[in-house]
């Protein structure tokens, strides 16, 4: 069945917002992680430290679609014409330099690095390239959007990250590639002079985010000389798993979900229920909802990727500048740690006030704890099962989440089943 098949098949217009698209399920079925040696390992180790500790970016989703408003599948869902899209690429005027705004907001959000759209399923490239009149600086923006976007992330000190879609629904070979050979060839040249392109014109470049692989394998996509290329001209580079290889990290995708132990992972997330800007779409996470995700993943040792979607003139939906504004005003205070050395952040969602907080299975000696908004001290008590807070202020002292910093004797880990197993006469 093809892919447009199964999107009638579900009746695709009106499901739009409702249906997560067919590839993006397929996600759900990530390339097996392939055995690898000692020095493999060393050098991803390398190549992911920053990123690891960085936890929390932004992504960015900007093209054609931004124009409409409608959801970045729109041409796919309302069944546009290949002719009407393109006057969308005459019509996408966006201001200078739009995205120095979102780096700035990045950064007052605690994000670390950003990562943006550079050709997405609607296979128009925003950056400038040989292989393609259908690109941002012979177009209506008349000039390189993704030279801006890197310039704009590394005045702000960010990490640079490129996402690109695989799957192309402009170029002529974008489905045919699979069942005709010739236009494999065609296509798959398209595809890696693009990355080549990508990773040769703009210097430093931190991530490669891979998207949507349909209708190829890796085999097809030529995904091993692929990684190999990009390797080549990006040593230090890391790369997602949706090019049909395990790549650096997983991603799971508007969930949180931690892998295999010992696999990096990344839970991208929209802020409101698409990716691309939709005016109609008023489906906001509330900043506490996002707070909470960014510790969920920081706590389970994953990253967080937050989505903006961007207007055609790049402005950023006043909601989005919100949440960040609320969620930047927290990280200030908190960071994203959930434990740090022999600290541990210890992070109340619901504060009952009083002598009514504990928590179970500290398998360290707490020294000292404060209240992180404040630095004030906390009164606590400890024993062999829990550790008590006592005291505690009657409203909470920090919104929409209050940090309890524990120092302790030596690395803090939990074992909540302890008490149960200690009863048990089993330790
Ligand atoms: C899915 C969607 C795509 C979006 C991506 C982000 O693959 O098809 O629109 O860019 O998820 O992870």
């Amino acid at each position: 069945m093809s892919r447009r098949d199964y999107l009638k098949l579900l009746g695709a217009g009106a499901a739009a917002a409702a249906l997560p698209p067919a590839e993006a399920r397929a996600q759900s079925n990530p390339p097996p992680v392939p055995q690898e040696s000692a020095e493999v390992k060393a050098d991803r180790e390398r190549r992911m430290k920053w990123w690891h500790e960085a936890k929390f970016g932004m992504f960015i989703h900007w093209g054609l679609y931004s124009v409409l408003g409608r959801h970045e599948w729109v041409q796919e869902m309302e069944g546009i014409h290949a002719d009407e899209y393109l006057k969308l690429a005459k019509e996408f005027r966006p201001k200078p330099n739009a995205a120095r705004e979102w780096a700035q907001l990045a950064k007052r959000a605690g994000q670390r690095y950003m990562v943006m759209t550079t050709k997405h399923h609607e296979g128009f490239c925003l950056f400038d390239t040989k292989t393609t009149d259908f690109c941002a600086p012979k177009q209506g923006p008349g000039r390189d959007l993704v030279r801006e976007y890197v310039e704009a992330a590394r005045a702000e000190g960010l990490r640079v990250g490129f996402y690109y879609s695989l799957m192309d629904w402009h170029h002529p070979d974008g489905a045919r590639c699979a069942s005709d050979e010739a236009a494999r060839r065609r296509f798959v040249d398209y595809i890696h002079t693009h990355l080549r392109e990508l990773l040769t014109n703009y210097g430093k470049v931190d991530v490669l985010w891979y998207d949507v692989s349909w209708p190829l394998d890796a085999k097809g996509w030529e995904s091993e000389k692929m990684n190999e290329m990009v390797f080549r001209l990006q040593p230090d580079i890391i790369v997602n798993n949706r090019n049909k290889l395990a790549g650096d990290f997983s991603t799971p995708e508007q969930q949180i979900t931690a892998t295999e132990v010992g696999r990096a992972w990344e839970s991208c997330m929209t802020m409101n229920d698409s990716w691309g800007y939709h005016r109609a779409d008023d489906g906001w996470k509330q900043p506490r909802q996002i707070i909470r995700n960014l510790i969920t993943c920081a706590h389970d040792g994953g990253n967080y990727l937050l989505n903006i979607g961007p207007k055609a003139d790049g402005s950023v939906p006043l909601e989005s500048i919100a949440i960040l504004g609320a969620v930047g005003r927290w990280t200030a205070r908190n960071g994203s740690f959930s434990r740090r050395g022999h600290t541990l952040y210890f992070h109340v969602h619901y504060w009952p006030g009083g002598d009514g907080l504990a928590f179970a299975g500290l398998q360290t000696k707490v020294k000292s704890a404060r209240l992180l908004a404040t630095n004030r001290p906390v009164r606590f008590e400890q024993d062999e099962y829990r550790v008590r807070f006592l005291r505690l202020p009657v409203r909470a002292p920090d919104t929409p989440v209050t940090t309890i910093a524990l120092e302790c004797e030596s690395e803090p880990r939990q074992d909540e089943l302890f008490v149960r197993r200690r009863e048990r006469g089993q330790v």
